[in-house]
């Protein structure tokens, strides 16, 4: 089923790498270099990268496991899988990657050692059957990391930072992919996702994951999760 995140991803797909890079300052390479180093991949563990995207995660750990994990990416935009498939070839990389939709994984019970999901739980349908989906094919002790868009604390730096996302992201993110329709979405989206305790609250009330814990990135603009089955 087609749907319109799907929709706009496949037209973003191209400029997307691009866009992050421009409108995060190149901060998110950095979010996600932190982010690989918790998931701290190790020889021969299996590990899946759902809404991959563009792949920048998958990579990461595949670089970081010097090879030696074995890293599945799913997504379900196939333009933002095209991109991360170019990637592989020129990067000679042995990441698979498949079109697959989060909430219907295509893999066994217990068929994974940890899950990672980087800024892609927000924009899910159903949240609470997205993660029941993920601890269906995590193995029993097995992690989930999760990388997403939090809200800043502190009140004077939330000013400056509500005022260049409602703003001045959307115009930027416009001029670069020419859907500034789809950077109001992700800014809204990422604005008004339960971040830090209130996502912890919610995994504890939807789920049946037996610990969380979260580390906060750049003052709350980012949040590491850490799930464990
Ligand atoms: C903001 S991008 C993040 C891509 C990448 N993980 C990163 O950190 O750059 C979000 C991705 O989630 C994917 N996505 C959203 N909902 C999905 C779902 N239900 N199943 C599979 N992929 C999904 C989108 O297609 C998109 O590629």
């Amino acid at each position: 089923m087609s749907t319109q995140v799907q929709k706009m991803f496949n037209q973003i797909a191209g400029k997307y790498d691009k866009a992050n890079t421009i409108l995060s300052f190149g901060i998110h390479h950095a979010w996600k270099k932190k982010f690989v180093k918790r998931v701290n991949p190790q020889p021969g563990e299996k590990i899946l990268d759902c809404a991959t995207g563009t792949g920048d995660i998958a990579f990461l750990i595949e670089k970081t496991s010097q090879k030696k994990a074995n890293v599945v990416g799913v997504d379900f935009s196939e333009k933002m899988l095209a991109v991360a498939k170019q990637r592989a070839a020129q990067l000679k990389s042995n990441v698979e990657f498949m079109g697959a939709d989060i909430e219907s994984l295509p893999f066994d019970d217990n068929s994974f050692d940890k899950v990672t999901i980087s800024f892609g739980i927000r924009n899910v349908r159903n949240l609470t059957k997205s993660l029941n989906e993920i601890l269906r094919v995590l193995k029993p002790g097995g992690k989930l990391f999760i990388l997403e868009f939090g809200q800043p604390q502190n009140e004077t730096f939330a000013k400056v930072y509500n005022f260049y996302s409602n703003f001045i992201l959307p115009q930027i993110g416009g001029m670069i992919t020419g859907e500034k329709d789809a950077y109001i979405y992700l800014n809204k989206t990422s604005l008004s996702f339960p971040s830090g305790n209130h996502f912890i609250d919610l995994m504890q009330k939807n789920t049946t994951f037996r610990s969380c814990k979260l580390e906060s990135l750049s003052l709350g603009i980012s949040y590491i999760y850490t799930l464990q089955k």
